[in-house]
């Protein structure tokens, strides 16, 4: 029998893991559901993922993807559908805040990042101690199955660990965005047209990654082995050095990591 799921919210990440979700071999033993608020987009969205018309059946699992500003509204919601395991990823919302408004239920809180739109996410996953449960060792698994279809998964023992996470892979999409708009103005100020500055740039990050995975190489071995005394790298990564780029990188993830812990408790 297939597995039932319903997507609550299906904006930009609900539809992002629906599309890797779809396009993957686990597809095969799941139905789709969409509960949206606009129908014209349920409907919408409905036909274009070949999903089943949203009803009140018994779902197995409901991955909830609404803003956290909609999570009262969400939890109304959720007390009048039938499920087993409930999956958020509303960025900053415990899951005490669920237990508070809808008991004991069994919950995996997950903290996806941008890359789950092009199958390379990092998901940082937490269950609550009822998903722990021996009897849904197979629902437990298959909620992990979902986010290793749109990236890797890290299981992280407590729920802070979510934080921490966030501070790195969550927030990281922009951090690299950040270096890439300083490689690009250099570039352009190097009389690049400002298509062939972004070209490079991006060029050069892909073609990094790619070699680092293909040699299975530590970044700091590879930047040492092509970084010749007194070569051009040398003298580019000197500056870095000289004015402490790593520390500010450091301190920077630092402070988005207590930001999160804030917010959290805001929440
Ligand atoms: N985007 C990211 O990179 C990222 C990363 C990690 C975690 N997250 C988390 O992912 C969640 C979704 O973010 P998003 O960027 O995908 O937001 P989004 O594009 O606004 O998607 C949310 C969807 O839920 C719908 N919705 C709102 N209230 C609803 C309700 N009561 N019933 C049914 N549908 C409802 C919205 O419809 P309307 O537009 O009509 O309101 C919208 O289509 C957030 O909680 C965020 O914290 C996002």
């Amino acid at each position: 029998m297939k597995r039932k799921i319903l997507f609550l919210g299906c904006g930009n990440m609900g539809e992002a893991i629906l599309a890797s979700l779809k396009a993957s071999a686990l597809s095969k033993k799941l139905d789709f559901f969409i509960l949206e608020k606009d129908k014209r987009k349920e409907k919408k969205l409905t036909k274009k993922y070949k999903a089943k018309k949203f009803k009140s059946a018994n779902y197995d699992i409901i991955i909830l993807a609404v803003k956290p500003q909609n999570k009262f509204e969400a939890v109304e919601l959720l007390k009048n559908i039938k499920f087993r395991v409930l999956i958020t990823i509303l960025a900053g919302v415990k899951i005490s805040f669920f237990e508070k408004h809808l008991g004991k239920i069994p919950v995996m809180r997950v903290m996806p990042n941008l890359g789950v739109k092009a199958g390379k996410g990092v998901a940082g996953i937490y269950a609550n101690s009822r998903l722990k449960n021996k009897n849904l060792k197979n629902l437990r698994n298959l909620c992990e199955k979902i986010f290793t279809s749109c990236g890797i998964v890290v299981p992280v023992k407590k729920e802070q660990g979510l934080d921490r996470i966030t501070a790195i892979s969550g927030s990281g999409p922009a951090y690299v965005c950040y270096f890439l708009e300083a490689l690009i103005e250099a570039a352009q100020k190097l009389n690049f047209k400002k298509k062939t500055a972004l070209e490079i740039s991006l060029a050069t990050f892909e073609g990094a990654i790619e070699v680092l995975k293909k040699l299975n190489m530590e970044p700091k071995n590879l930047r040492i082995a092509v970084t010749s005394p007194k070569g051009t790298t040398h003298e580019a990564i000197s500056v870095f050095e000289r004015r402490n780029l790593k520390k500010i990188i450091l301190t920077a993830c630092s402070k988005a990591f207590k930001r999160a812990v804030e917010l959290g408790r805001s929440k």
